[in-house]
């Protein structure tokens, strides 16, 4: 169906001029009009979005479908606005940041068809903005299915930032930077950065009871959003009345203008769940890396790594340098033989070598948590049959923290009906994000929070769901074990601008052993050792682990100190310097104390940095301990070389910092009396 864009505002009740919404700075602006087809009666709403004058997004077609009829698309006859304005703060139980100023510009469209009327919900602020679908349950509408027809057509050329999210690997792929006339198929959020310097991130927020979108390109700048179907090809199952997730389209100046924004949070609904005092950030060590690692099995046998010992010995080593909880993998029955896609992860019974009882007292007596695991394999019928039990069994030993997983290729989610017939379900379709809902929900009400691995996209939940904590949900650290060749020296400076826009990830950082060998075959992690160090705060999650082993810690016992103390929930971050893919500092202030941290990160290339200081808190002096690569460091020749100094600094000083090839550097700032 062919397009012809005749704006003809004349026909509509909106009076003329009144139909855009700008930012309260007046940078950005959405405007509303209208096209046809050649079936004169066939009327499509459009937008437009400016930025600093500059057209960023020519006329995108917006609408829905419902149950493959055109009631939203024939005989627009009226359009309604009601406009507000809002400007509120509001305050984060965890976060990047304490304080959120939500301030934006709202209109809501009311469109009026032959039939029905359905509505677009505009929102806009500084740094980007948001629309939504809405429709309102009304006389003679009763509608099962939707599918959205919402375009991005993208009036520059540039770079993109992207990836698939398709195959076997799903999310978990490295990211791409090509022309953006070259993607194809990509899942958000995907970046842009225009050739007029102008930088743009496509994503969603408030994914409920939807399926998540994938972009695929057209050609000509044009991307239209594609939801993930049901298994039989549906797109999303409704009733009315309806309302879509947010889709979202940051605008930024400069690449670090991507990392400040709250967009996303600032689209979700506050928190639900009331006291949530009870929802833990912190560190935690586990029995993890050493299987990944092949020093052990998950599974039952000679080389099983979830002993009782053995988690005795992780929660010792946590209690003697303050971590706050120990994960045990291979816990629980179901490990033997093929379990990915297999009901046969026992999620309520121990292995017998790992006495659960035993070992939570034994961290509740040390001051540690026991953190909790639940690998699904991806069959999620199963899981969800057990997914109480197995919340009990955990809140009775006083677990706070689970760790879920869903192992499998991206549409092999088991889901087993009623009948009993199996169908396989996409990991950010329809049912998986139901999925998780339930999971976090049934959660809550045990006061555990989850860590999703294989999850669904972030699309800013931890608001509404404060227990909701981190997610996978990109390629982690564990590819530097499983991948050939593993990780590339950029892919941690990527993901800042890509994935980590949408929410926190458990990448797990702070690998200390760099070169290693599986299977008789050497492996490298890809960075240096003091950027292992400035992972932790260039990379945000309310809780970090610390996966190596205490005797590759102890090895570098000055540098482990900055893991040590490096917290993991903040009062203020801000971001400093960068370029997409290229490198990136953030500043961070600690939640609830005095001290800032800074984390930077280059990719393959060398770096000096010089950093003005302007962050730190006026009047103050501050001991700052420099973690940083030595003069001759390299990931590949020598990634252990690092040097530790100290000097007194206050916000008039700029530091000058050398980073190597792959490297990085760590500081913390202690106000001096
Ligand atoms: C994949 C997860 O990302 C990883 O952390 C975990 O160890 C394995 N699945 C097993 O559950
Ligand atoms: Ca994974």
């Amino acid at each position: 169906m062919r397009l012809g864009i005749g704006v003809f505002f004349a026909l509509l009740s909106l009076s003329a001029g009144a139909e855009g919404v700008s930012s309260p700075d007046g940078s950005i602006r959405f405007e509303l009009s209208f096209a046809q087809t050649e079936d004169p009666s066939e009327t499509y709403p459009v937008y437009t979005v400016t930025f600093d004058d500059e057209e960023i997004i020519r006329p995108s077609r917006l609408g829905l479908r419902a149950d493959d009829r055109d009631d939203f698309s024939t005989g627009l006859s009226r359009v309604t606005v009601a406009r507000k304005t809002s400007d509120t703060t509001w305050e984060q139980p965890w976060g990047e940041r304490r304080f959120v100023r939500d301030h934006n510009n709202q209109a809501i469209y009311t469109l009026r068809f032959d039939a029905f009327e359905m509505a677009v919900h505009v929102r806009v602020f500084d740094d980007g903005l948001a629309f939504r679908y809405a429709i309102p349950e009304q006389d003679g509408l009763d509608i099962r299915t939707v599918d959205e027809l919402t375009q991005f057509v993208v009036n520059r050329s540039g770079t993109a930032f992207w990836q698939t999210g398709d195959g076997h690997e799903g999310y978990e792929h490295l990211y791409q930077a090509t022309d953006i006339d070259d993607v194809t198929t990509a899942h958000t959020p995907i970046t842009l950065r225009l050739d007029t310097g102008t930088h743009l991130s496509f994503h969603e927020a408030a994914l409920i009871d939807y399926p998540a979108y994938r972009l695929i390109a057209q050609g000509d700048g044009r991307f239209d959003v594609d939801l993930r179907p049901w298994s039989d090809g549906t797109k999303a199952r409704v009733s009315l009345p309806f309302l879509s997730p947010w889709r979202t389209i940051q605008l930024a100046r400069s690449a670090t203008g991507l990392l400040d924004s709250d967009l996303i949070l600032n689209l979700n609904e506050p928190n639900v769940l009331g006291d949530v005092s009870w929802v833990e950030p912190g560190k935690y060590a586990g029995i993890w890396w050493e299987i990944h690692r092949g020093l052990g099995t998950w599974s039952t046998g000679p080389r099983h790594a979830a002993t009782t010992a053995a988690a005795k010995a992780k929660i010792d080593f946590a209690a003697e340098y303050g971590f706050d909880g120990v994960l045990a993998e291979g816990w629980n029955i179901g490990w033997d033989g093929d379990w990915v896609g297999e009901p046969i992860q026992d999620l309520t019974r121990s292995v017998r070598g790992f006495d659960l009882p035993a070992v939570a007292r034994y961290a509740r007596d040390s001051g540690v948590r026991l953190v909790g695991h639940q690998e699904t394999g991806g069959h999620v019928t199963h899981y969800e049959k057990q997914m109480d039990a197995a919340f009990d069994l955990l809140e009775r030993h006083g677990v706070r923290q689970v760790k879920t997983g869903y192992v499998g290729r991206t549409g092999s989610l088991k889901r087993v009906d009623d009948n009993g017939v199996t169908h396989f379900e996409h990991k950010d379709g329809q049912f998986a994000v139901r999925h998780h809902m339930t999971n976090i929900l049934k959660a809550a009400e045990r006061r555990i929070s989850i860590n999703t691995h294989e999850p669904v996209k972030d699309t800013g939940l931890r608001r509404t769901y404060p227990n909701w904590l981190s997610r996978e949900g990109s390629r982690g650290q564990e590819f530097n074990v499983w991948g050939d060749p593993g990780n590339p020296p950029e892919h941690e400076v990527m993901l800042a601008y890509t994935r980590l826009l949408s929410g926190p990830m458990d990448f797990t950082p702070g690998v200390f052993d760099l070169d290693f060998e599986i299977s008789g075959k050497p492996r490298r992690v890809q960075t240096t050792l003091a950027k292992q160090l400035a992972l932790y705060v260039t990379i945000y999650s309310p809780i970090q682990m610390v996966p190596d082993m205490r005797e590759n810690y102890e090895r570098y016992r000055d540098a482990f100190q900055f893991i040590v103390d490096v917290p993991t929930d903040w009062e203020e971050s801000v971001a400093l310097a960068g370029e997409v893919g290229d490198f990136v500092a953030f500043a961070r202030k600690e939640r609830g104390g005095d001290d800032w941290y800074l984390g930077a990160i280059t990719d393959e290339q060398a770096r000096d940095l010089s950093l003005p200081l302007g962050f730190l808190d006026d009047g103050q002096s501050y001991r700052a301990t420099i973690y940083s690569d030595g003069p001759d460091a390299h990931w590949e020749t020598s990634p252990y070389e690092y040097v530790i100094r100290q000097s007194t600094v206050n916000n008039k000083n700029t530091l000058e910092l050398k980073l190597a090839p792959g490297g990085g550097a760590a500081i913390r700032f202690e106000p001096e009396e």
